[in-house]
């Protein structure tokens, strides 16, 4: 099965991954209850054998218990297989949520991810919130830092503004944005896609199956457990789901025509936005994630592609993509350097 998966590089500092990679979050938290170690485990070494080797993961996803799950699943020989990104600054500490981007904290996250992960250096260490308090020159400039010293090698940014992510690059060329991209989430297409093409940044899409949702569609919603943080997801409410429901319908139809599945077609048209962009479907079933790699074969015309957009596009969409869009792009700018005292 290995060969399977094509490679691409990420951004331009020679950053190679698998051309589709495995979002590890569900396997551990948010959706529902965490899944067994040694399933979750099996899964990860099953798509490391399949090709999938980038593998997303982040110091909140439980938190921690998903880092420490992958610091099992990669004893063994696995680490040098894979491309491991991980995150930091979403803090929960003392049962405060908090997002944090100083230069100590930074530097104790990082150290603290290399050692549940088990690992000397992180291949993509990604901001996963931006801290609006701290300008983003001195975050980055502790990433930096983190890289001569070799602990981190390429740096990423997750949910960042277009100024932010050129900011950030001014410090230190930053390798790839994490971003919400799919057929249903696309406002990123406006300012930060283009952004990173111009600065040469690789885009990862992250939730490219609409968090599950052209998966399966309604049915999702009606089988989420009570600790599925997606219940309260405004697009996934009453008055909203049933009009989102018609969406999926659509792609549905659209897929059985093409003789795949709605969540092939979805991730084909992520796959199909440039090589420039890695989704990074999430799964805790390798059922699922053998579909998912078939997405790679999809091909789809520029009038297919038309199509899939038009069954999707924007004012057929209801609900915001996120119940707390405070969290997101649209509030990540950061004070000026000068305002900075250390
Ligand atoms: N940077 C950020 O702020 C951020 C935010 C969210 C997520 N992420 C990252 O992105 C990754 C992916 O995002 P996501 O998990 O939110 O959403 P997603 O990839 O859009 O969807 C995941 C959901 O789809 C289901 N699914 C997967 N393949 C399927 C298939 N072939 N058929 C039917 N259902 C399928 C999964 O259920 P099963 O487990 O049952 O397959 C899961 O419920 C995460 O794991 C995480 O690493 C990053």
């Amino acid at each position: 099965m290995a060969g399977k998966v094509p490679r691409m590089k990420l951004g331009s500092q020679g950053l190679e991954v698998s051309s589709q990679g495995l979002g590890c979050m569900g396997m551990s938290s948010f959706y529902g209850p965490p899944k067994p170690d040694s399933d979750m485990i099996a899964l990860i070494h099953h798509a490391i054998a399949s090709g999938v080797t980038f593998l997303d993961t982040s110091d909140i996803y439980g938190p921690f218990t998903n880092e420490i799950l992958l610091g099992k699943a990669l004893q063994g020989g696995m680490r040098e297989k894979v491309e491991l990104a991980t995150k930091f600054g979403l803090s929960f500490a003392d049962g405060k949520r908090e997002i944090k981007g100083d230069p100590a904290y930074v530097r104790t996250a990082c150290e603290a991810s290399l050692n549940r992960l088990g690992i000397d250096c992180i291949d993509l260490y990604y901001q996963h919130r931006i801290d609006t308090r701290v300008p983003i020159e001195v975050t980055v400039g502790e990433l930096k830092k983190l890289v001569e010293e070799g602990k981190i090698k390429y740096i990423g940014l997750s949910e960042a503004s277009a100024s932010t992510i050129r900011r950030a690059h001014a410090v230190h060329p930053i390798t790839a944005v994490q971003i919400e991209w799919s057929l249903w989430t696309r406002d990123c297409e406006e300012d930060i896609i283009p952004t990173c093409r111009e600065l040469g940044i690789g885009i990862v899409a992250y939730s490219p199956l609409g968090r599950g949702f052209f998966g399966s569609g309604p049915k999702l919603v009606s089988e989420l457990s009570d600790q599925d943080f997606r219940k309260a997801f405004p697009r996934f409410q009453p008055g909203n789901l049933e009009s989102n429901a018609l969406i999926f319908d659509r792609v549905n139809a659209m897929a059985t025509k093409k003789g795949c599945t709605p969540s092939q077609l979805a991730l084909a048209w992520v796959h199909h936005q440039g090589t420039d962009v890695c989704p990074i479907p999430g799964t805790t079933k390798i059922e699922n994630f053998n579909q998912n790699i078939g997405a790679l074969s999809v091909k789809l015309s520029p009038e297919e592609m038309t199509e899939l957009e038009s069954c999707t596009s924007v004012d057929l969409i209801k609900g915001d993509r996120s119940p707390n869009v405070l969290w997101t792009w649209k509030n990540s700018d950061t004070p000026p350097l000068s305002s900075w005292k250390a």
